[in-house]
């Protein structure tokens, strides 16, 4: 969806009423943002929508005969080289469902006037369909292991990539364009990757990935965290970004029984409201998402929950978003980040009515991260008195002092030498400052 993406060509004929000619220029309004420019001509048209109506009789044989002609243009597209789309829309594809795909296998997708907004997915879905990518046209293995060939790691924690793209299609999200289909790197890969990091001294990876927790790999996510867990001298496993959808029962498991993997789970909700939720295409409702962080402080009590949320998506009500407030309320975050909506061309969101005026925007954004802060540091301040283990990073800002993680991955300042950075060390925190723990070593800064 890039600037400069090349132009598509997009072939639009229109049957029928008025209706239909005004539903043809929202189609083509909605597809200009990912690069289609009408053309006349359905010869080189990589995207040939028809938009039909059957109000007539026999207006349904007549869309048949021009798929069947159609079909044959595909095809020749095809011997060339080239790929074209064949999408139905309109009357007799609300009235005929997939029967028109059954009669006639040339068809790509078919659409009803009454998901249109949808377009840009729907041809998304159809092009993975076939094996091809959206706007990612290299090859991700490839890339990757040429990459992490070269990797030299500067610290003690690194970020390793196992999973790209995205299928989920929220519907305020360019993701699922910008960075295509759902592809998980092979198990082997990454261990190869994870080993090598441990050599140079990592002792904490984040997995990381647009959906981590769909990473597709043999026995998921779960599987590949419990292979790396095996790995000598990775002593913490961290993963992002996760979808509510893909948090299985395995993932939840590994929270209870891998000392490795680490009790912190960014796992964003984005809305509390479920009328709200539907229209983003979250596929999942705030019932839902509240009894699996349930399930998932059941299998590790202490568990610290980080989440995302948009405020203001189109149609959001006063009420829509007092519901994201009494869902925060009864989460409790530790962290979260937090975002207006912004309209982003080509996504359905962008063309929903209702869209809400920015001041009320910015003061939704105002109380719900005034809400979020203060959750975050009574999470911090709760850890004073205990003692939690640090992975040292590097030296703090002031002379004599580190900077570490603790497993919930808060920032904790202490007095300690050098030599410490890369180890993991008990600490007892004395106290919470802003967004940061200050403590002291257990065994004191000689001893350790
Ligand atoms: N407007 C506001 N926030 C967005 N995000 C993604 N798209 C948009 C948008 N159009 C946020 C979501 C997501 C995070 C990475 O960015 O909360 O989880
Ligand atoms: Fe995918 Fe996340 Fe974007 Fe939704 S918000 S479409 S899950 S990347």
């Amino acid at each position: 969806m890039s600037a400069a993406a090349p132009a598509k060509r997009l072939y639009i004929k229109t049957y029928g009423c008025q209706m239909n000619v005004y539903d043809s220029e929202r189609m083509a309004d909605v597809l200009a943002p990912l690069g289609y420019a009408l053309t006349e001509r359905p010869d080189d048209a990589d995207l040939v929508v028809l938009n039909t109506c059957h109000i007539r009789e026999k207006a349904t044989e007549k869309v048949y005969s021009e798929l069947g002609q159609l079909k044959r243009l595909k095809a020749a597209r095809g011997a060339d080289g080239g790929a074209m789309t064949i999408a139905v829309a309109g009357c007799v594809a609300q009235a005929e469902g997939e029967e028109i795909m059954r009669r006639q296998p040339a068809v790509d997708l078919v659409v009803g006037p009454q998901a249109y907004h949808r377009l840009p997915e729907l041809i998304a879905r159809s092009h993975r369909a076939r094996g091809e990518r959206l706007a990612a046209d290299f090859a991700p293995q490839a890339k990757f292991d040429a990459l992490s060939s070269e990797r030299r790691p500067s610290g003690v924690t690194a970020f390793l990539t196992v999973q790209e793209g995205c299928d989920k299609f929220c519907t305020f999200c360019v993701v699922p364009y910008t960075r295509g289909a759902e592809w998980s790197r092979p198990a082997e890969a990454i261990e190869a990757e994870a080993c090598a990091l441990a050599d140079q001294g990592v002792r904490e990876v984040t997995l990381l990935g647009q959906n981590v927790n769909a990473y597709a790999g043999e026995g998921g996510l779960a599987a590949l965290i419990r292979r790396l867990a095996r790995i000598e001298g990775l002593e913490r496993i961290r993963y992002t970004t996760s979808h509510p959808r893909d948090m299985d029962e395995a993932l939840i498991v590994a929270h209870a029984e891998v000392p490795q993997l680490m009790p912190y789970l960014h796992l964003p909700v984005q809305a509390g409201s479920d009328r709200v939720l539907k229209a983003m295409n979250r596929a999942h409702t705030a019932e839902s998402y509240l009894a699996l962080i349930g399930k998932i402080r059941a299998a590790r009590p202490d568990i610290a929950i980080s989440g995302d949320f948009i405020v203001g998506f189109p149609g959001e009500r006063e009420a829509d978003f007092e519901a994201t407030l009494d869902m925060v309320r009864e989460v409790g975050y530790a962290q979260a980040f937090s975002f207006k909506y912004s309209r982003r061309p080509g996504t359905p969101a962008a063309a929903l009515p209702g869209q809400v005026a920015e001041d009320v925007k910015e003061a939704r954004l105002h109380r719900l991260q005034a809400l979020l802060d203060e959750q975050q540091r009574a999470f911090n301040a709760a850890q004073t008195g205990r003692t939690l283990p640090v992975l040292f990073e590097k030296p703090g800002r002031r002379p004599g002092q580190l900077v570490g993680r603790s497993p919930y991955l808060q920032a904790v300042h202490a007095a300690a030498p050098e030599r410490l950075i890369g180890e993991i060390v008990p600490v007892r925190i004395e106290g919470a400052a802003g967004h940061s723990l200050a403590g002291v070593l257990e065994a004191g800064p000689e001893s350790a």
